[in-house]
């Protein structure tokens, strides 16, 4: 089968995204399938790669990135087709053919939201994940928490604030930003990876908590910080219909930051423990599921998320639903999996299995 891989793209995940095509080119299953390694630019030009795992892995030195080297893929014109070709950097063109499977792994605005799903359903090619609604749902912090409510799913307290509110009013949005009490957390309502996010512990730090948040969305929350455990699950589609199935739980520990931002993240790795599987008692892992199961009902999920909640030891809050979570092979994704009987290489088999569905 032939897959084509999308990585890279114009969100500030980019070099994310990049790492988790280097840990899916580097454990695919060879023998079933042919990789199209299609390279979206930080400009948002479609690229053809070398399917080579190691240019693409995550080093917190020099973080993975897509290099615009001039050639150009192009999408079927309609449904009728299923064929790629690509114009090389000397203008000639080739065809790449027929794909059977689109599997986007692209991070954040501009690939998890919704938008190059609306793309691939163009094409009429299967696609793995998420379709147009849930990855715009994921996507948007706010949306999400309007649609767990809805359903039930315990959410964190929150304000939202456009930019041009703030602008228009500080001193307004400011009271209502500190009704919420400290601390809190501001966060662009779409982004990820804690891009954008700052622990706010007064209201004097919410100038500088806005500034940074509304470089990455016109929109932003003020979220009360919750206390208790940082747990995450990840979620499956069932195959033909059947039930939704949830990982065990995996616990993050911060210990060397403030709270589990992007440095922890992928740069100072040893900020944080990844915990897997973390220590609950059978009564909170089914709890834990059976809230996983309804969050990722709530947003129409399809295909694969991860949910990552705060646990008080009594409720599970949802904190938000990644619909495209990163599975570079340090990642939590993998992890759930690994230690729920499904490994890395298997993981990728089945997501894209259940994309061809
Ligand atoms: N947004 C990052 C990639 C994650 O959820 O894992
Ligand atoms: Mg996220």
């Amino acid at each position: 089968l032939r897959v084509v891989l999308l990585f890279g793209g114009r969100s500030s995940e980019h070099s994310i995204s990049c790492a988790t095509a280097g840990g899916v080119l580097s454990a695919i299953d060879r023998t079933k399938y042919t990789v199209i390694p299609v390279g979206i630019t930080r400009d948002g030009a479609f690229t053809l790669q070398p399917d080579d795992a190691d240019m693409f892995t995550l080093n917190p030195d020099a973080m993975p990135e897509v290099v615009d080297n001039g050639t150009r893929v192009h999408w079927p014109e309609s449904s009728l087709s299923r064929e790629l070709t690509v114009t090389n950097a000397d203008g000639t063109t080739r065809s790449l053919g027929d794909a059977d499977v689109v599997f986007p792994i692209l991070h954040g605005p501009f690939g998890e939201d919704g938008t190059i799903q609306g793309l691939i359903e163009l094409t009429g090619l299967p696609y793995v994940g998420n379709g147009v609604l849930a990855s715009a749902m994921g996507m948007n912090k706010h949306f999400t928490k309007l649609a767990l409510e809805a359903a039930g799913v315990a959410v964190a307290p929150w304000v939202k604030v456009a930019a041009t509110q703030w602008q228009r009013e500080p001193a307004v949005w400011r009271q209502r930003a500190s009704s919420l009490g400290f601390p809190a957390f501001v966060k662009p309502a779409r982004a990820g990876s804690s891009v954008g996010v700052t622990k706010v512990n007064g209201p004097d730090e919410l100038d500088a908590a806005f500034a940074t948040a509304f470089a990455e969305d016109s929109t932003a929350l003020v979220e009360q910080a919750m206390t208790g455990r940082e747990i995450e699950c990840g979620v499956l589609s069932g195959r033909d219909g059947t039930e939704t199935r949830v990982s065990v739980a995996g616990e993050i520990v911060v210990t060397g930051r403030d709270f589990y931002d992007f440095e922890a993240k992928y740069l100072d790795v040893s900020a944080a423990q990844l915990i897997c599987p973390a220590s609950l008692h059978d009564g909170e892992l089914w709890q834990m599921q059976r809230t996983a199961a309804r969050a990722f009902d709530a947003i129409g999920g399809a295909g694969l998320a991860r949910v990552d909640f705060f646990f008080d030891g009594t409720e599970f809050v949802v904190n938000e639903i990644n619909t495209l979570p990163g599975f570079t092979p340090i990642s939590m994704f993998p992890k759930c999996w690994a230690a729920s009987g499904m490994s890395y290489p298997e993981l990728i088999d089945e997501l894209i299995e259940l994309g061809l569905e």
